[in-house]
């Protein structure tokens, strides 16, 4: 499973680098972290949750995810690249953690700046590649984060760790521009909304895990 996971993601990692943005799955410790907020509510709530994820590729953290809902919850996945979506939506056919789900699971080949939703969700768990991007899209994608995740809910969500400084010290003068103006971005939503890092060194590379809530924390508090 492992090794049918990587090739695969490694494919779409050299043939859409931009937007897989990693040359191999999260790690089994990275997607545990990823999931734990869903862990949590779901020891705690006695109603279905609606979860959704964004950029699953593989299908690594989807699996974490699917292991901890029951057939009720409602689980969307949002994935850009046509064959990673083609992937999952076959493991909910044949594979015996994700076939329970089928059901109450969809899996939508879109870009999340373009996913609308009826209903808000209790947890968003995103992998999407943000230093890949142009700073006006990493802003679009966190105002769909938080136009989709309910006010009570959370977003988690992983980066490596100084990918941005790393970044800073190789690239151009208009590379490092456009990582600035993403580190800013970031660094105002965990300032207004953080209520944990989660630091994960057995990963390829080693990764922060942030965890977000739906509402900004007010001045006072
Ligand atoms: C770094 S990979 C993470 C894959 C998986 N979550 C993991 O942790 O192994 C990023 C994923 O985000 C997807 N992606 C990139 N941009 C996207 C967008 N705008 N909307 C939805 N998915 C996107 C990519 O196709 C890829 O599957």
């Amino acid at each position: 499973m492992f090794n049918r996971d990587f090739a695969a993601f490694f494919r779409q990692f050299r043939e859409q680098y931009h937007t897989t943005g990693a040359i191999a799955p999260s790690s089994r410790f990275l997607a545990n972290a990823q999931a734990r907020p869903l862990a949590r509510l779901k020891a705690r709530l006695d109603r279905p949750v609606r979860v959704l994820e964004v950029g699953p590729g593989t299908g690594v953290v989807t699996r974490r995810i699917v292991r901890l809902l029951d057939p009720g919850d409602t689980f969307d996945l949002v994935e850009i690249n046509q064959a990673f979506a083609d992937h999952l939506q076959q493991l909910f056919v044949d594979d015996s953690d994700f076939s329970p789900l089928a059901e109450s699971s969809s899996v939508h080949a879109v870009p999340l700046q373009e996913f609308t939703s009826d209903a808000p969700y209790d947890v968003i768990i995103s992998g999407l590649p943000m230093n890949n991007f142009s700073s006006e899209l990493v802003e679009e994608l966190f105002d769909a984060y938080f136009r989709l995740l309910d006010p009570e809910g959370t977003l988690s969500y992983f980066e490596y760790m100084y990918m941005r400084q790393m970044r800073k010290v190789v690239s151009g003068r208009d590379d490092r521009a456009r990582v600035n103006r993403i580190a800013e971005i970031m660094k105002r939503h965990c300032r207004e909304r953080r209520t944990k890092t989660n630091w994960i060194f057995v990963n390829l590379p080693p990764a922060w895990v942030q965890h977000l809530s739906g509402t900004a924390k007010t001045e006072s508090s």
